[in-house]
């Protein structure tokens, strides 16, 4: 393993076209990231790995929503009032900084501190600013969203989203109809959320505008198994478990029979996670599960476990899979007013007591007159829980009539019924598609003698194949061309080199992760076949150039070098 240097990382990924900093022509601002050609390329290839896991082995559907949203989907979930960090600034130069990261080495967990001890941790341990050595002043709240407003003026306040989860939660009752009202209800979601944060660091692990891939799994709230649990109870996971803060390593079958992870549907996403990061080629060395502590868990989680890996700048939180309970969609029903809940049936329908709203149609009479028999219909296809306040809406002949309950009471009645609602549970395994794009780079970067190899999975590998002519002369060249004409598809990236040496080629080729290197040489002239060299051992072999495609497709599918 090799001890990464992050400025080494980021200068190769600037050089050779995964990213570069945004705006660097006008000055560069903090947290902002472009992904330049190779990163694209391998960025597309996490999201199409996770896509086939989410969609194509679970089943689940994908939208894409809306990055602005207004200001009531963002109170609802809670964002307005709570997703804020700690801030503070300089007394002296006014710089800003987030008031727990001043006390890292202090605290083993300062985003617990209240902004009273951050303040008096200051004063205990001395610490200053560390730009002016000035005093460090109040500690307060700063909401994390970027404000605006929709439309001309300021009357439609907006936020770009903090989250891409939203989304799907108020795009619930839509997708539950998709999904002909049945549970699990399984949707993905990836796209650009934007924070503010106030001092970003450590690259592209703290950005300001970044990518999720978020999964939200709607359940029943009685029944968080999941159909195919056998699958992975056997698998192994390393857990830190916030009961006991101590590594743990066990079965996924063990950690749910002794209660580390609560339920089993939350234990099969989080082994679902390992394999995808695994699978996009983390080192399971350097990767653990850590549950959130009590007062470190978000403002909607019930549950949370993070994925951890080990990176240069230590463990790093790069998925967050957690248990939403009912949080989001109570939420949006109280705010919006809809129902937001699940039908579930019984088997045979029910005689069961229920609520109803029932009209008071003598007090109706005298007070609406004509319309009073329209009203009290409206009121009584309503429900209990469509009372706000003591008073209920109708919405007669296009007018919006507010009653009191002078003109209607809750009665109990007993009725068949066909099922019960229930509002849905959420399981949601959250994925920092930046962090993963870095922590995959920081995993295969292998360094030795200034000769730097990304030792990327061929699956995640921006180029899968080089194609090179030895020489660019006496046919080679258009031997070459004509090859890389058959690999390049949209499967499978390939890159014509004809400058330089050999050796300098594939260098060039190594250090970018590409996987294997055909070179067109004088005995290819002669005898039709190609060298195909494989990038970690350096070992070559001759093969047919007429099958070059074909090889190519047999090794993206697991087939060893070793047995072409
Ligand atoms: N949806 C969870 C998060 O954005 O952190």
């Amino acid at each position: 393993m090799t001890e990464v240097n992050p400025n080494d990382l980021m200068s190769l990924c600037k050089r050779r076209g995964f990213i570069w900093p945004s705006f660097e022509l006008y000055g560069g601002v903090a947290g902002m990231y472009d992904y330049g050609p190779l990163g694209c390329a391998l960025r597309n290839n996490i999201v199409d790995m996770w896509r086939g896991i989410y969609k194509g082995r679970e089943g689940f559907v994908e939208i894409d929503s809306e990055t602005v949203n207004p200001r009531e989907v963002l109170a609802a979930s809670g964002h307005v009032e709570n997703f804020a960090d700690l801030i503070t600034y300089c007394q002296k130069c006014g710089a800003p900084y987030r008031a727990d990261h001043m006390v890292k080495g202090i605290f083993d967990n300062p985003d617990v501190l209240t902004p009273k001890q951050l303040e008096e941790a200051f004063v205990e341990h001395g610490i200053k600013c560390p730009a002016c050595g000035g005093d460090l002043g109040p500690v307060d709240e700063f909401n994390l969203m970027f404000r605006t407003n929709i439309g001309p003026g300021s009357s439609r306040v907006g936020y770009l989203r903090p989250e891409t989860a939203q989304g799907i939660f108020v795009n619930f009752a839509n997708l539950y109809r998709y999904n002909r009202e049945k549970l699990p209800l399984g949707v993905i979601q990836t796209g650009r959320s934007y924070r503010n944060e106030i001092a970003p660091r450590q690259g592209m692990i703290r950005m300001r505008e970044f990518n999720q891939m978020e999964v939200e799994l709607f359940v029943d709230p009685e029944d968080k198994d999941w159909v195919r649990f056998h699958e992975v109870e056997d698998g192994t996971l390393d857990l830190i478990p916030n009961t006991t803060l101590e590594p743990v390593t066990m079965t996924v079958g063990e950690a749910v029979e002794k209660g580390v992870i609560a339920n089993r549907v939350l234990a099969y996403f989080v082994y679902t996670t390992k394999q995808l990061l695994t699978g996009l080629g983390i080192d399971s060395k350097r990767l653990r599960f850590r549950e959130h502590e009590k007062d470190e868990m978000a403002h909607y989680a019930a549950d949370c476990w993070d994925a951890e890996v080990l990176l240069s700048y230590g463990w790093t939180e790069i998925v967050g899979i957690a248990d939403r309970g009912s949080w989001d969609l109570t939420r949006h029903a109280q705010f919006s007013g809809a129902d937001l809940t699940h039908l579930k049936r019984f088997d045979e329908p029910r005689e069961m007591e229920v609520e109803k709203v029932a009209a008071k149609h003598k007090a109706l009479g005298p007070a609406f007159k004509s319309k009073a028999k329209a009203i009290a219909a409206a009121m009584e296809s309503m429900s209990p829980s469509d009372i706000r306040d003591g008073r209920l809406k109708v919405s007669v002949d296009g007018e919006e009539i507010e009653l009191t309950d002078d003109y209607f009471e809750v009665v109990k009645r007993v009725e068949k019924v066909a099922g019960i609602r229930v509002t849905p549970h959420v399981i949601e395994p959250s994925h920092g598609l930046d962090r993963i794009f870095y922590s995959v780079l920081e995993h295969a970067y292998d360094q030795k003698d200034d000769y730097t190899v990304l030792r990327l999975v061929p699956a995640v590998a921006p180029i899968k194949v080089g194609v090179f002519p030895l020489m660019e002369k006496d046919g080679l060249d258009k031997m070459a061309k004509e090859i890389y004409e058959k690999v390049h598809t949209h499967r499978v990236e390939a890159y014509y080199d004809g400058s330089g040496t050999i050796g300098k080629r594939y260098a060039r080729m190594d250090e970018v992760g590409t996987p294997w290197c055909l070179t067109v040489d004088y005995q290819s002239l002669d005898d039709g076949t190609v060298t195909i060299r494989d990038r970690d051992t350096s070992d070559q072999r001759r093969i047919p150039a007429s099958e070059a495609a074909a090889v190519i497709d047999s090794l993206l599918a697991g087939k060893e070098f070793s047995s072409i």
